[in-house]
């Protein structure tokens, strides 16, 4: 379980024992490990290092600037995709030359930041942006760093809500039009046209949907070659697995494995855009049961964490074992949902917002809970507090990261007056 295991039946995260902390920080808590993000984070740069590629973590998935700064602090760019995160990323120390920029809208003003801040790539999903581009290039007088997102049209299997690399999705220009946009557009004095861009969705557990993907962007680079087109980069985007039931991700050495040879010895700078395989692992949700109730034949466990603090399984129907912090002698050995424990019961864990689509998990089997228990809710570190809301006007979770026995606050709880913060009084 990474490094949030546990020890003579209490959960710890590293060398901090996971209710002590719930005491000092409160519920709904997110806890991270930093070992566990920067293993993940060194086992993705080993697997791949002989393609001396840059590592762009994705910081959508968890975008704390203290998570992101040990990232560039080991050597990780950064990938981002709005002028939020841009400001993220320089606020993490990010070299702007390692930073790329994706997503299929990006305002004028936004370019002109990323342009301001001298960063390294801008990935382009549309001819009307590559227009929007080459304008403001021109304006500024310089020529913008630019890779095209490709569509390749392979299935990733993975939910619909996070498939991009399907040609019915709104991501990137398909191959067929791709190779008439970059002939357009090569010459063009506002932009310097480097690469390509692939991103076919996340999570991808199926290699062999990369291996497609990359021998399709591998082709369409050398036809581009070929007809006098130079292109230098390929943006293999990211999707990389994480563990959320057991170890169902290929590990990140698999993933090498297969890919690696499709790249080496083509003269391309290989970028990479890993944010889930980094930081899924490293983080938990930890709550606090309210309460316990039962209508027919469903149990519930009220819990004061909530689709606030972790959307995915209201958004996607998406699992994230659940567990006991204090689990006495019903230590789980994995994070499947079966369990060989006596007398667990079949229960749904929700939380306390007006909706049906709050809950955390449905039909698990649990141990049985009462009032004040402690919850954990494991795989929480990607995708969960960047997507947080306040919706019935929750403050923000805090977010405490460990390292070893040392424990930071890297972010507090909201206050009341932080959901009114900017809401003037005398508007
Ligand atoms: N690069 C691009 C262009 C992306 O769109 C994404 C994720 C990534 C990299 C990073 O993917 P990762 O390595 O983290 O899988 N909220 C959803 C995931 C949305 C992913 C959006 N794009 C979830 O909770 O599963």
């Amino acid at each position: 379980m990474d490094r949030f295991e546990y020890q003579g039946g209490r959960l710890m995260a590293e060398g901090a024992a996971v209710s002590e902390l719930a005491e000092r920080f409160g519920t709904p808590l997110y806890v991270y490990s930093q070992e566990t993000l920067l293993t993940h984070y060194r086992r993705l740069r080993d697997a791949f290092a002989e393609l001396e590629p840059l590592i762009c973590y994705s910081l959508k998935c968890c975008a704390n600037t203290h998570l992101a700064r040990l990232l560039v602090r080991e050597g990780s760019g950064v990938d981002v995709v709005s002028g939020g995160e841009l400001f993220r990323a320089l606020r993490a120390g990010a070299d702007p030359a390692k930073i790329v920029y994706a997503g299929v809208g990006k305002t004028d003003g936004e370019i002109v930041e990323a342009l301001d801040a001298k960063i390294g790539l801008l990935n382009v999903e549309s001819i009307s942006e590559m227009e929007q581009l080459a304008a403001v290039g021109v304006a500024m007088g310089t020529r913008v760093p630019t890779a095209l997102r490709v569509n390749p049209d392979v299935d990733p299997k993975t939910h619909v809500y996070t498939t991009t690399g399907k040609k019915e999705t709104k991501f990137g220009v398909d191959l067929e039009a791709a190779g008439d946009v970059l002939r357009r557009f090569a010459a063009h004095p506002g932009l310097h046209i480097r690469g390509i861009h692939l991103h076919i969705g996340s999570p991808v557990n199926d290699v062999a949907a990369y291996e497609l993907s990359i021998s399709r962007g591998i082709e369409f680079i050398a036809a581009m070659r070929a007809a006098g087109v130079v292109l230098d980069t390929i943006d293999i985007g990211g999707g990389f697995g994480a563990h959320y039931a057991g170890s169902e991700a290929p590990p990140a050495a698999e993933y090498a494995r297969r890919i690696a040879p499709l790249l080496r010895g083509r003269g391309l700078k290989v970028i990479l855009e890993p944010g889930r395989s980094i930081a899924a692992n490293a983080g938990i949700v930890v709550a606090r049961v309210l309460h316990t109730k039962s209508s027919g034949s469903r149990h519930f466990l009220i819990v004061d964490a909530s689709m606030n603090e972790l959307i995915r399984p209201a958004l996607y129907g998406a699992y994230h074992f659940a567990w006991p912090v204090e689990a006495g002698a019903r230590v789980p050995a994995t994070r499947a949902a079966e369990q060989p424990f006596d007398g667990l019961v079949r229960t749904d864990i929700v939380g306390p917002v007006c909706e049906s689509s709050d809950f955390l998990a449905k039909d698990r089997l649990l141990p049985e809970m009462k009032r004040g228990d402690l919850l954990a809710v494991f795989s929480a570190g990607a995708y969960a507090m960047s997507m947080a809301s306040q919706y019935n006007s929750r403050p923000r979770a805090a977010e405490v990261l460990v390292n070893g026995r040392r424990v930071r606050l890297i972010r507090r709880r909201e206050t009341y007056d932080d959901l009114v913060l900017a809401e003037p009084p005398d508007a």
